[in-house]
This record gives C-alpha cells, structure tokens and sequence, in this order.
C-alpha cells in the first residue's frame, strides 16, 4: 500500500542544510497496524504528512497504492487523500466555525454522501464517542481533549482505508485512551483497516504489531 524510497526532507537556512528526513525507507502492507516512536522533533510528524501525502519531499520515491505520489497533480492527490485516508492532526485542525457535528459531517460532504445517511452515520459517531451533547458546540468551547475526540471522530467517519494518527491519544485521560486504542485495534483486527499511529506511549506503541524508532529524521531501529 505504501513504499517509501529513500525519501530526505531538507530545509537550508543560510545555505546550510538540516535534514528533516534522511534516507527512509519503509514498506507497508494493507491491513498492518504500525506504530511510530522517537524523541521530539526527530521527524515523526514530517513522515505522517509525507505519508498522508500534505506535504512533499526534496528527494526519494513514494508509491501510494501503486500511485507516484511524487509525479501526481494536486487534483489527483487529493482524490486519493479523501478516497482512502482519515487522519487525526496532533494540533486537532478542527474549522473553528464549524459546529462539532458539521466538523464531524465534513469528510462525508467530500465523498458525495446522501444528507439522511450523513445524519444517520454523524449520529451513531456523536453516540459512540459519547459527544451528542457537545454536538451545537463549536471547537474553542470544548476541553482539549473534547476536541482531540472530535478530531478522532471526523478521521473515522467516513471509514476510511487508512488511519494516520499523530499522537491521537496525548490530551485524552488514560480510560479515552485506552478506548481509542482498543476502537484502532478493532478497526484493524474486524475491518482491515491500515493503522499508522505515531505515539510516546509504550503501551499505546505495543497496540502496533512493528513499531518503527526515528532519530535525527532517520529510521534507528524496527521491532
Ligand atoms: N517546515 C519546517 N521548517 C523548519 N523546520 C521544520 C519544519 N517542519 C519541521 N521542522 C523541524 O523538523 C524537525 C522535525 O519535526 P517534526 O517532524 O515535527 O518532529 P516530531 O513530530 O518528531 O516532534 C523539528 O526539529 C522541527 O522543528
Ligand atoms: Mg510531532
């Protein structure tokens, strides 16, 4: 599903390179559940967007279900994006004028869903992420983890092929998180869905069956 070649991210300040990413290489099949580890800035972040394809890269090869993602208009990039992935932003990304259910509802206004099925399948999120009563809230009245659920939420909606989750579960107390966690291996076990997670947590960590360590924008170690 996803084959990076030797991929390097660069910024050059002052004429002097600083790597981002160096070298990566990573090969991952459909149905895998991965999980990302590494200290603060050593690139995670970089690689989840590079995967998700929001951001680009100065060097490598990446192969997006047999797609070149490198070689793709933006048009087309975006097709696949909303075609196949949900992704929850460590920083939430939610529209700050939007209500949490028009939030949510989103992602099922991109893929053309009919307005009693959007209602019918926003409802049932609202429901299992216990948030019905926030739903006529918008984002800047919620808790920061209220709005790291509604972050969550609006990434699974419209079930998507692949998760990529950036620290999904950091502002949630230890029983959301646990729920989350347990909701990604559900996903992954039942539905197949390819999970790609980047955590701090050992014990979120060993919810992936690899987990990839990045330092310094490179890949140290797999287990
Ligand atoms: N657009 C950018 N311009 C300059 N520096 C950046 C940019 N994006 C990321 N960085 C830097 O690259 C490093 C890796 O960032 P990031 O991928 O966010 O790390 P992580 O998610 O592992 O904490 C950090 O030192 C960060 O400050
Ligand atoms: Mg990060």
């Amino acid at each position: 599903m996803i084959d990076l070649k030797h991929i390097s991210k660069w910024i050059t300040v002052g004429g002097v390179r600083t790597f981002l990413l160096k070298d990566v290489n990573l090969s991952i099949k459909e149905g895998e559940f991965i999980s990302i580890m590494g200290p603060s800035g050593s690139g995670k972040s970089t690689l989840l967007n590079i995967i998700g394809m929001l951001d680009g890269f100065d060097e490598g090869e990446y192969l997006f279900v047999h797609e070149a993602v490198h070689l793709l208009k933006e048009k087309h990039r975006s097709q696949l994006y909303k075609q196949y992935i949900g992704f929850v932003f460590q920083a939430y990304h939610l529209i700050d004028e939007l209500t949490v259910y028009e939030n949510i509802e989103t992602p099922l206004l991109y893929q053309s869903v009919k307005t009693s099925e959007r209602q019918a399948i926003v409802a049932d999120i609202l429901d299992r992420f216990q948030i019905v009563g926030k739903k006529n809230l918008f984002p800047s009245q919620l808790s920061g983890g209220q709005q790291q659920l509604v972050g969550i939420a609006r990434a699974l909606v419209s079930k998507p092929k692949l998760i990529l989750a950036d620290e999904p579960t950091g502002n949630l107390n230890s029983k959301q998180g646990e729920e989350i966690m347990d909701l990604f291996k559900k996903l992954n076990e039942e539905d197949g869905v390819t999970i790609i997670q980047v955590t701090h947590s050992e014990k979120n960590a060993a919810y992936g069956k690899r987990i990839i360590h990045l330092l310094d924008g490179r890949i140290e170690k797999e287990e």
